[in-house]
């Protein structure tokens, strides 16, 4: 039977919680270590459901992968034999895209199963076709099998201009340019923390890439990379979950192993809408201490691409302002359909109106507890948020797409004070 969270809710998070590594760059970076041709050591990986995908479909590819303690994996990628990756577990998350880039740099040609993972959205893949087109690859889509071929017998340096400002293009490009011959300068790419920490580590195997976090990557192609061990950087999105799970549950939270700078936009959210926020130094880490005491004010947010508000958070933000005094108006300006949070809100009381992009949130006194459904990584995240400030228990269902993403959630909510209990349905 599947499995659902049982919160009783409106208890205040209080005490420290600390940040594990980062979602979005591991699942770039553990495909990315097949360029070494050597084993590399991963450190500061969180444990969550997309890591372990990623580990069996390395596996089923022929690569040698260990987890050890601490949330180390070691990958040797030398037994990738296959260039096939159409097994099931391909398409069942979307990140898999990046073995595109990777094995076409490694090995030259690469048959891909299409993504699948969070439903927002349509998500086309066209600037990462567009980018591997560019560096002379031939990339064939077969309708039928919904599998993507690309194959190249050598990769050239090209200038390559993105339509749109995508990560996963980004990232995608710069893995395959890292072997082709020459220098592959990208424009009008992302900028997320997560782009330029997958660039620090194709550098310390050996690659040149420059100005990851800036619009423009430029990428002096190698014919050889190496292994190396690399400790990711700390989740950007898990830190704004749980500033913003304190600031809803009118909390006091220290949030440790955090990079302050990451989390400015959702910082000057939070000030806005009357919750304290304190940065700090232990002499070991940096941390950020949220405080809420007052009912929040309702404030305008607009998703917009990094350094502006994180789309991955705009969900946990919409139910925090769902108790807000006022109107907050939430803009989505990155997907075209990430507002499937809004109707399973309205189940426990919240009174949102959406307008194509637009959703406008009436400020109720308390949310109310209830059954909704997580329909997707970071809906879920924001009924979590929603369930721990609403009066009463909550049961929050679909909780696979959570555990994608969160670290021992539980283990980390139980912690602050929250009364949460994983049942077997
Ligand atoms: C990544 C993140 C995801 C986050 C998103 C936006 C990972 C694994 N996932 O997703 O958590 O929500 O960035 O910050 O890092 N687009 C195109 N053509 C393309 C690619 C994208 O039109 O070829 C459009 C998308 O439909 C979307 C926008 O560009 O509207 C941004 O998408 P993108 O940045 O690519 O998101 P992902 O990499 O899928």
């Amino acid at each position: 039977m599947p499995e659902y969270f049982s919160i009783n809710g409106a208890r205040r998070l209080e005490g420290q919680v600390t940040i594990s590594g980062a979602k979005n760059a591991a699942v770039a970076i553990i495909p990315a270590t097949i360029l070494a041709g050597e084993p590399c050591i991963l450190e500061n990986l969180p444990q969550i459901q997309d890591v372990r995908s990623l580990q069996k479909i390395l596996q089923k590819l022929g690569a040698q992968v260990e987890i050890t303690a601490g949330g180390c994996m070691t990958i040797d990628p030398r037994g990738i034999q296959t260039r096939d990756a159409t097994f099931p577990e391909i398409s069942s998350m979307r990140a898999s895209y990046y073995l595109l880039g990777a094995m076409l740099a490694a090995y030259g040609e690469v048959e891909l199963a299409l993504p699948g993972g969070c439903v927002i959205g349509a998500r086309p893949i066209d600037q990462h076709i567009k980018g591997f087109r560019a560096l002379g690859a031939k990339v064939y889509l077969d309708e039928d099998r919904n599998v993507l071929r690309a194959q190249a017998a050598r990769l050239r340096g090209a200038e390559i201009f993105f339509d749109v400002v995508s990560v996963g293009a980004t990232i995608n490009v710069m893995l395959a340019a890292t072997r082709a011959e020459g220098t592959t300068v990208l424009h009008n790419v992302a900028k997320e923390p997560h782009i330029v920490d997958t660039a620090n580590f194709l550098n310390m195997m050996g690659a040149t890439v420059r100005g990851a976090g800036t619009d423009e990557i430029r990428v002096h192609g190698t014919t050889k990379m190496r292994g190396c061990a690399y400790s990711i950087i700390p989740d950007q999105i898990e830190t704004g979950t749980y500033m913003i799970a304190a600031a809803a549950t009118r909390g006091d939270v220290i949030i440790k192993n955090v990079i302050p700078t990451h989390m400015e936009a959702v910082c000057a959210k939070l000030l806005e809408s009357g919750a304290r926020v304190m940065q700090g130094d232990d002499g070991k880490e940096f941390f950020l201490r949220v405080t809420q005491t007052e009912r929040p004010r309702a404030v305008n947010v607009k998703t917009m691409v990094y350094p502006g508000f994180p789309t991955d958070l705009q969900q946990p933000m919409m139910a925090y302002l769902c108790t807000a005094d006022g109107l907050s108006v939430i803009t989505e300006n990155i997907f075209e359909n990430r507002f499937n949070h809004v109707k399973e809100l309205r189940t426990l009381g919240a009174s949102v109106n959406v307008n194509k992009r637009i959703a406008k949130v009436k400020g109720v006194s308390n949310l109310r507890g209830g059954d909704v459904y997580a329909t997707d990584l970071r809906a879920g995240a924001s009924l979590i948020v929603a369930a721990l400030s609403a009066q009463g228990t909550t049961r929050v269902h679909n909780i696979g797409y959570i555990d994608r993403g969160y670290e021992y959630l539980e283990q980390k909510l139980r912690a602050l004070g929250a009364e949460l209990e994983r049942v077997k349905g």
